[in-house]
Parts: structure tokens; C-alpha cells; sequence
């Protein structure tokens, strides 16, 4: 159902790699609800090609930018301005990537290079995101822009290794740009913190499947679906939410909020 909770708002949404990935349901639901907005990804990422689908059912231009490349991120701002034809209303960051994660390297014996490189592409990216959309003035006043995160950043997953230092790094940034931004053109940034799901990134942590069922398990209303992370973004993306910032938001079916729950005992005793 569409509610045109974003008509005639602009956005940039980074992060569709396949149609699991979080991103591409965000996409999907902002046209839904009316929005324009252009897609960014790796040009690396683009190899596959599978954006160019999305990109034809939303009538969105593809905008290629490395998260890490300031130069690149310019040319993402400069364009989705001049192709949408105005400042930008909504900015989705859903990138994250750590070799240490990919290479099975566990958290105490990390490789300090790979480390480097996760917080450049999946926290240092959202600063760059913001600080140059703010030396652009690329921004309109109230605009939303969202970050996806993960609960590793709060408590210890020993699977997630450096992605979770990488995480709060995200959550801070969030917060301590979100005042700036907030004092200066009432822009608002928020991190949702996000159920395991299926997905590209998420299939790259060892031993996903089985704790994605844990974490079913826990959750009073089951793990939320990307799908579901679709809808809760375009809210905050819309004006239902404009005094909602500088928040970490759990949207996990209850998960962060549950000590244990009877299933699990349930499957422990079984054991
Ligand atoms: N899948 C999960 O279980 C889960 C849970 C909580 C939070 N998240 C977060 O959601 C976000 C999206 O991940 P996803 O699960 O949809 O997986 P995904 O693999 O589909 O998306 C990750 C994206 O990051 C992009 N990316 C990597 N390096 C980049 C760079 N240098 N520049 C630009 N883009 C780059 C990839 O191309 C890809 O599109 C990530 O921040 C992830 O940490 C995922």
C-alpha cells in the first residue's frame, strides 16, 4: 500500500548490489511512495549490472561513486542535484564491507590495513556523505538521512570482529554530525539498527544462518524482513518523523529489548 508519504521529495539511496540488499527495497518503496532520487554504488559493484533493473523499474539515474572517494562523492551530490532538479530531501547510507569479516580473521589477530579500510567504506563514508553535502549546501532544511547499523555496535557478537568497532564508530558519527547539522539547516540523521537479514553482506559472516534463527528466536515479532527495513526508512525519510534525530533506532521485532525468550530455554533443555 502507498500512502505518497514522499511526493515530491529527492533522494540518493547508495548500497543496491542485488535485490536482497536493504537498499534495493528502500528503493523500491520510495517510488512507491513518489519520491525521485538517484542510485549510487561502487563502480566495482556495478560489474554485476543488476542495479541497471532497478534502476529502469524507479526511472532512476545511476550516479557510479566510490564511498570513500570525496571526488567521487562531489560528483554524486553535484549530479543528483542537477538531475533531479533541486537540493536533496533523503539520504540513505546502507554500505558496509570488512575483509577481516571476509578473510575469517578472528577479532584478536585483526589485520590492522583491512581494519583501515572497513572504517573508511562502512563509517568514515557517512562522514564524507555529510561533510560534503553540507560544503555543498546540498541539503534541503529537514532532510533525513539514514544509516544502517547493526546491535554488535552495543553488545558483543563475536562473529561481527571489526565491524562492530566500526559500527559505533557510525552510530557516533551520526549523532555528533547530527547536532551540527541539526544547529545549522535542521537536517536530521539517524542510524537504524537492523535485524540479521539475508543479504550479500550479511551471508559473509560466519555462521549467519544459524544465528539468524537465533536471533528469530528471540525476537518476539521474528526478525525484521528488509522489506519491513523499507518501510521503517521511508517514515523516517518522510514528515511524520521530521523531529526524530541524532537517534540509534532499533528495528529488530523486539529483539534488543529480550534477555531470552521461552523458545530458546525451550531448545536448550531439548539439547
Ligand atoms: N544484512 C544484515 O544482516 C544487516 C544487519 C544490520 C545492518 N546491516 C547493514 O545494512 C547495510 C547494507 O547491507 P546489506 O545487508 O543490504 O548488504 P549488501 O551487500 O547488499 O550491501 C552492502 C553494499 O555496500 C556497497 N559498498 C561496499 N563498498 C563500497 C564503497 N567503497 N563505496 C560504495 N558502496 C560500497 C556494496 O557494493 C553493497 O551494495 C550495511 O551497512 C550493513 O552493515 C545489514
Amino acid at each position: 500500500m502507498a500512502f505518497n508519504l514522499l511526493k515530491g521529495k529527492r533522494g540518493i539511496i547508495t548500497g543496491a548490489l542485488d535485490e536482497n540488499s536493504i537498499a534495493w527495497k528502500v528503493a523500491q518503496r520510495c517510488h512507491e511512495e513518489g519520491a525521485t532520487f538517484t542510485l549510487t554504488n561502487a563502480p566495482i559493484a556495478m560489474r554485476m549490472g543488476e542495479i541497471n533493473k532497478l534502476a529502469a523499474a524507479t526511472g532512476a539515474k545511476i550516479i557510479p561513486a566510490d564511498a570513500t572517494s570525496v571526488e567521487d562523492l562531489t560528483k554524486l551530490y553535484t549530479e543528483s542535484m542537477d538531475v533531479l532538479g533541486g537540493k536533496i530531501d533523503f539520504v540513505l547510507h546502507s554500505i558496509g564491507m570488512s575483509v577481516n569479516i571476509r578473510k575469517n580473521i578472528p577479532y584478536t589477530e585483526l589485520n590492522y590495513e583491512f581494519f583501515n579500510k572497513g572504517i573508511d567504506v562502512s563509517a568514515m563514508s557517512l562522514h564524507k556523505m555529510l561533510a560534503v553535502a553540507h560544503k555543498l549546501d546540498a541539503l534541503n532544511d529537514h532532510a533525513s538521512v539514514v544509516a544502517l547499523t547493526y546491535i554488535a555496535a552495543q553488545k558483543v557478537y563475536p562473529f561481527y570482529t571489526d565491524m562492530a568497532d566500526i559500527k559505533s564508530m557510525l552510530e557516533s558519527i551520526a549523532r555528533t554530525f547530527g547536532y551540527h547539522y541539526g544547529k545549522q539547516k535542521k537536517v536530521r540523521i539517524n542510524t537504524v539498527s537492523q535485524s540479521p537479514t539475508k543479504t550479500t553482506a550479511g551471508g559473509g559472516i560466519k555462521g549467519f544462518t544459524e544465528f539468524y534463527d537465533f536471533a528469530d528466536m528471540q525476537s518476539p515479532l521474528g526478525n525484521a524482513s528488509a522489506d519491513d527495513c523499507a518501510n521503517y526508512c521511508v517514515s523516517l525519510f518522510s514528515d511524520l518523523t521530521r523531529m526524530v534525530t541524532m537517534q540509534n533506532l532499533y528495528h529488530d521485532g523486539g529483539y534488543s529489548s529480550t534477555g531470552v525468550s521461552a523458545e530458546q530455554l525451550g531448545a536448550i533443555a531439548k539439547s
